[in-house]
């Protein structure tokens, strides 16, 4: 069997922390037995420079050809000036619409031997293990009218916050799913207070649960929510909610874990195919150091593996693999201070080595 890999690097450090996702990939490959083929193109500033567009048209449809997207990151200080139609960022929004990947998944899971990185108390980050399920494809982000207007010689800008029915009861249906096969409890996050999106986002919500009658299902407002996820975190399972609300949690709930560096991504819609990569952005200030964590784009491949490849047990294998060269106290530079179980200071391409040798090895039980 083959499979076609797009791999995008983007900006920044996205290519760095991507060099090491295709090297854990080419040794699964050799491994399982199917034929990976990865096909890299062009996408965010880089795009901008060499094709005028963030999104050129090869990349859209190399993207539509193949069965799973890599991508590192994209933006940075040099394109920050441009018109918003022009800016990185509308790659990820193009390929998210373009593809129909509308249900984000972004676990939050707390390492045993990275307790001591995060900036909160050890017993509220300890056994943390919740997903959140972000709409991607609605809302503030794609709402139409978004523009800026001349009124009186002063601007109005306008962004509009928009859902349909389809739209809420789609992602809910994700986020009941995953439910189902964990501790089965979804947490339906909104503003239903104020907004009106959010009070049908809740009817919604209510009609899609009478079909999973085995989850729980609870709703919470989003400045709680944003309290209790620091407060006791423990209490998630999933987190389902809006594509903003989702943006803003998803970094406020990366401090749990200890750096954004070490989250994936899987953003998905009607079938197999899905793009898969690392919740934190382009950090241009480390890029080209060899410094970065490449554990998020690691693991985003092992979300790759699951969710469009079907290859669950190699998924795994690069989900242990991870948690043991954490556990034998190798990390970045990002986890290193104030961490009694760092034991070693390795580079982006060292932490790539070292997930690479131990999957390699075979020492991971099964
Ligand atoms: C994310 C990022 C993106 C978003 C940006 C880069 C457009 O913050 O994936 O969380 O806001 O969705
Ligand atoms: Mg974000």
């Amino acid at each position: 069997m083959n499979y076609k890999i797009a791999v995008l690097p983007g900006d920044g450090i996205g290519p760095e922390v991507v060099n090491q996702g295709v090297k854990v990939l080419k040794s699964i490959e050799k491994l399982c037995g199917y034929k990976f083929e990865l096909e890299f193109a062009l996408v965010g500033g880089i795009a901008i420079d060499e094709k005028g567009t963030p999104l050129p048209n090869e990349t859209l449809n190399l993207c539509k050809e193949s069965d799973a997207i890599l991508l590192g990151a994209v933006g940075g200080p040099k394109w920050d000036n441009l018109p918003s139609h022009l800016r990185p960022e509308q790659a990820l929004l193009g390929l998210r619409g373009g593809l129909g990947f509308y249900a984000n998944i972004r676990p939050i899971k707390s390492y045993k031997s990275l307790i001591f990185s995060s900036p909160l108390k050890t017993d509220i980050v300890k056994d943390v293990d919740f997903i959140i399920v972000r709409e991607l494809t609605g809302g503030l982000y794609f709402g139409k009218p978004k523009e800026r207007i001349k009124k009186n010689g002063k601007y109005i800008a306008l962004d509009t916050m928009v859902y349909s029915e389809e739209e809420i009861e789609r992602i809910a249906r994700v986020a009941f799913s995953l439910a189902q096969k964990r501790r089965k409890k979804v947490t339906s996050v909104d503003k239903a207070n104020i907004l009106e999106t959010s009070r049908l986002w809740r009817e919604v919500v209510e009609k899609v649960s009478l079909d999973y009658s085995n989850v729980t299902l609870e709703h919470m407002y989003i400045d709680n929510c944003a309290m209790q996820i620091i407060r006791n975190p423990r209490q998630f399972d999933i987190i389902l909610t809006e594509n903003t609300f989702g943006d803003i949690l998803s970094d406020e709930s990366a401090v749990i874990t200890g750096s954004i560096g070490m989250l994936p991504s899987a953003s998905l819609g009607n079938n197999s195919k899905g793009l898969y990569e690392p919740i934190h952005g382009s950090a241009p200030d480390i890029a080209g150091k060899n410094l970065a964590n490449p554990l998020g784009t690691i693991l985003s491949c092992a979300f790759l593996l699951r969710y469009s490849l079907n290859l669950e047990r190699e998924a795994n294998l690069i989900e242990k693999a991870v948690e043991k060269v954490l556990d034998l106290g190798y990390v970045t530079q990002d986890l290193y201070k104030d961490n009694p179980n760092a034991k070693k200071l390795v580079s982006t391409e060292e932490m790539g080595d070292l997930i690479v040798e131990i999957i390699e090895r075979g020492e991971i039980d099964e």
